[in-house]
């Protein structure tokens, strides 16, 4: 019997896994061979960024996770799994963007979260590429990016290189972890629904790396956009949401991500269209997560919404403590999973 049974080889459960392994734990991990919402994730870790009015306790968290983050990336191979510290531009392309994204500056920096107000020439100094037209902005240098296409594969091979069994079907264990995203909700009961997403992959010409480094986070015209550059030309494009179930991608979703990209990067007109998807998010009723006992002998870690990856050392560190000590980290006090009960 092994120790530990965790359903769901996402990041979440891989890392899980792996922590729990490296303890000295019996571990297994459930893969239904599905890819789960990472598939689709563009792999910002952004805490700063992604502090929004009301959420504060999650921005605790955040904040938490994302300073493990580059430690975890050191021991995964920082280069292998695209992990990049250039940071991320804020960029607001009209007066009105611009006092939408000002505000909710504001208030990250009323956090202490570093983040600092830029002008359109200082926005163009970081980054030549961006339109003429942009209003100003900001910059939050801890906002960083991973490649979760290359993140999970690392995870895999860690994971498995320190004894965990990557199964299709579980057998008994001590402690079962869900880890499963929306598939959460038909194993456990509690309250995960898909929250749809619409994302695209561009190729800069002759896979040349994009003429941009920084992560942008645009607001362009009232939509609000992202642009992930990669070193191997890749610039992930998202992303919608969506209160939907399906998987389809629509002309309109296409269309609204291209406008309001090109709108601020008009380069990437340029570019190949190489991919466009639509993943799950597993959102909750308050879309934080849920993390912790569930029922006896059963802890859930689920519910990340849209922060999976960036909450994933965090997740698999204190999973980790719970099931080696019976210990709940206090930051995890308002995740718990029967708060909706
Ligand atoms: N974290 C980005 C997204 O959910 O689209």
């Amino acid at each position: 019997m092994k120790d530990v049974t965790v359903v769901g080889a996402g990041p979440i459960g891989l890392a899980i896994a792996w922590r729990c392994a490296a303890r000295g734990m019996a571990v297994e991990v459930v893969d239904d061979g599905l890819p789960g919402a990472w598939h689709a994730s563009a792999g910002m870790l952004g805490p700063v960024a992604e502090a929004y009015f009301g959420e504060a306790q999650l921005t605790a968290l955040l904040v938490e996770s994302a300073k493990r983050w580059p430690g975890f990336a050191a021991e995964l191979g920082a280069e292998e799994i695209g992990y990049r510290a250039e940071g991320t531009l804020v960029v607001a392309l009209t007066g009105d963007d611009l006092a939408e994204a000002e505000r909710l500056r504001a208030y990250q920096a009323g956090l202490g979260l570093p983040i600092t107000p830029l002008r359109p020439t200082e926005l163009r100094d970081r980054e030549q590429l961006l339109s003429p037209r942009v209003r100003g902005g900001a910059h939050a240098p801890d906002d960083h990016q991973v490649n979760p296409r290359r993140l999970v594969p690392a995870l895999r091979k860690a994971a498995t290189a320190a004894g965990v069994a990557i199964v299709r079907e579980s057998g008994p264990a001590g402690v079962t972890v869900i880890a499963a995203g929306t598939g959460s909700a038909a194993l456990t009961g509690l309250p995960v629904r898909p929250v749809k997403g619409q994302i695209l992959r561009l190729r800069a010409p002759g896979h040349q790396p994009p003429g941009f480094s920084h992560v942008i986070r645009g607001y362009a015209d009232g939509r609000h956009v992202y642009l992930v550059p990669r070193l191997d030309g890749e610039v992930v494009v998202g992303a919608t949401v969506e209160e939907r179930a399906d998987a389809h991608v629509t002309a309109g979703g296409v269309v609204e991500l291209l406008r309001a990209a090109a709108d601020l990067v008009p380069e990437i007109y340029e570019y190949e269209l190489a991919e466009a998807i639509a993943g799950h998010r597993p959102g909750t009723p308050d879309n934080a997560p849920l993390i912790g006992p569930h029922s006896d002998g059963v802890i859930v870690a689920t519910g990340h919404y849209r922060h999976g990856i960036v909450l994933t050392p965090l997740t698999a560190d204190l999973v980790a403590d719970l099931v080696e000590t019976g210990q709940l980290d206090p930051i995890l006090g308002p995740f718990a999973p029967g708060r909706f009960a």
